[in-house]
């Protein structure tokens, strides 16, 4: 019998997950509070991962462990006028994903605030912080007092997560990541809406990517993750939908942190890629008619194209980047397309084996390609190289002859080896026909 008469055992709890009964809200504050105090032994963690990996937990568990995991740490407050205005999206991960830098200002520029908390990419994927990080000066630690500032005069600013907020999902994280217990369902949920909720917001888009280069790359897993997602969120008070959305070829035509941001900058100036283009005002739309910022998605899409197209949403970037540390002279510079940020030494380009018309570019081998080179990181703190890259010379739908250029790879001191070549060039998928398909495939409401 497991009652708050019963005094409370970090081994006995294990021992119940383990044996796939339901934990009490009373045994999962007792284990967060644990991590979060570091009273529980690392390898006491490590099995209770573990066992909610394997045992998964109900729906109130997965509520509860959120709950408990968001007030481990310090919860961000907001004015009160702000109450319906606090807005936030949050993806699961791509190759050349980088829809926040462009869709955290083109909201703020559509009056919503927008305090987003990011990550560092791990792994094949990218993070918005690394991205960020590239332009000289750009400080991704802010306290809660000046992320409010910020917030108040720009309406948007892109931080890390401190030591502050949700400690228990920094220590679980970390054992996950080398206890093979990342891709549970409910321990992701637990983990993103927990960083959402300190936020304190009003609504939340998620972005769940399903295709080779997402986390889950089969759509019914990424399916029920988004459910899953949407359910968690809404019933810790956050209006919450979800995208599913594909991510088998890169967005955009770059990957690569320093020129991940130049091809956001071009987004920003209305001269976008189409699929980055597609995503922003997709989940912009959404979003902005979630908190009722507009009477319907068709009116949010209006919006957010306006303020791409008219220089505001760029605005609101340049504004944030001097808030967060970058000069004046520099942020402006950047903005207006001079080559401010730092190159890598060399560039190769490989040709188009075949002609026809380019059916897919496989995003996995390009992502893994270049952590090889320095651009992403094996492990977390790891550093990284910020201007090791690819550009895209073609893309998906278009058309190459035979020895056209198609990719040009960024790289600082060694060269792409052969076996390197060959991958990059298996990841072209030449045919005949081409019919456009959409990134978007569904969105999940409450
Ligand atoms: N992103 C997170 O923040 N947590 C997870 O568990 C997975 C992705």
């Amino acid at each position: 019998m497991y009652t708050s008469q019963v005094p409370l055992n970090t081994t006995e709890i294990i021992k119940k997950k383990r044996d796939k009964q339901t934990l009490t809200k009373e045994e999962i504050h007792y284990f967060v509070k644990g991590v979060t105090e570091e009273s529980i032994q690392d390898c006491q963690i490590g099995a209770m991962l573990m066992a909610i990996c394997l045992q998964e937990m109900t729906k109130e568990e997965a509520v509860n462990l959120t709950q408990e995991m968001k007030v481990s740490g310090v919860t961000l407050q907001w004015p009160k006028e702000w109450s319906r205005l606090v807005v936030d999206k949050h993806s699961t991960g791509g190759v050349g994903d980088k829809v926040s830098l462009v869709l955290a200002p083109a909201l703020a520029a559509c009056g919503c605030k927008v305090p987003m908390i990011s990550g560092r990419g791990l792994g094949h994927t990218g993070g918005t912080l690394d991205k960020l990080e590239s332009i000289p000066g750009f400080n991704i630690k802010k306290t809660p007092e000046e992320m409010k500032t910020i917030m108040s005069e720009v309406g948007c600013c892109i931080v890390g997560q401190t030591a502050e907020l949700v400690p228990a999902d920094k220590k679980l994280y970390a054992i996950r990541n080398v206890t093979s217990t990342v891709d549970s369902v409910p321990l992701i949920a637990a983990s993103i809406i927990s960083k959402k909720a300190v936020e304190s917001l009003h609504c939340l888009i998620l972005d769940v990517k399903h295709g080779e280069g997402a986390l889950f790359k089969e759509i019914d897993r990424a399916r029920k993750l988004a459910e899953y997602l949407v359910d968690v969120g809404n019933r810790l008070g956050i209006r919450t939908v979800a995208v599913l959305s594909k991510m088998d070829n890169p967005i955009g035509r770059c990957i690569g942190n320093s020129l991940e941001v130049i091809e956001s900058i071009k987004c920003l100036k209305g001269n976008g890629p189409k699929d980055l283009e597609e995503l922003v005002t997709y989940l912009g739309s959404h979003l902005l008619y979630l908190c009722g910022k507009a009477e319907s998605s068709e009116v949010g899409e209006e919006a957010i194209k306006d303020v791409l197209k008219n220089g505001t949403a760029l605005g609101k970037f340049q504004a944030m980047l001097v808030a967060q540390g970058v000069t004046t002279d520099l942020a402006r510079a950047l903005c207006q397309g001079k080559e401010i940020l730092k190159r890598a030494r060399k560039q190769e380009e490989l040709k188009a084996e075949a002609e026809g018309i380019i059916q897919a570019i496989h995003s996995l081998p390009l992502a893994k390609v270049l952590q090889e080179l320095g651009a992403g990181r094996n492990q977390p703190e790891e550093p990284i190289n910020h201007s090791v890259g690819i550009e895209l010379l073609k893309t998906v739908g278009d058309k190459i002859n035979k020895g056209d250029s198609w990719i040009r790879v960024h790289l600082e001191d060694s060269s792409l080896s052969e076996a390197q070549k060959i991958r990059l060039q298996k990841s072209l998928v030449i045919g005949k026909m081409f019919k456009g398909v959409s990134l978007v495939t569904d969105i999940i409401e409450a």
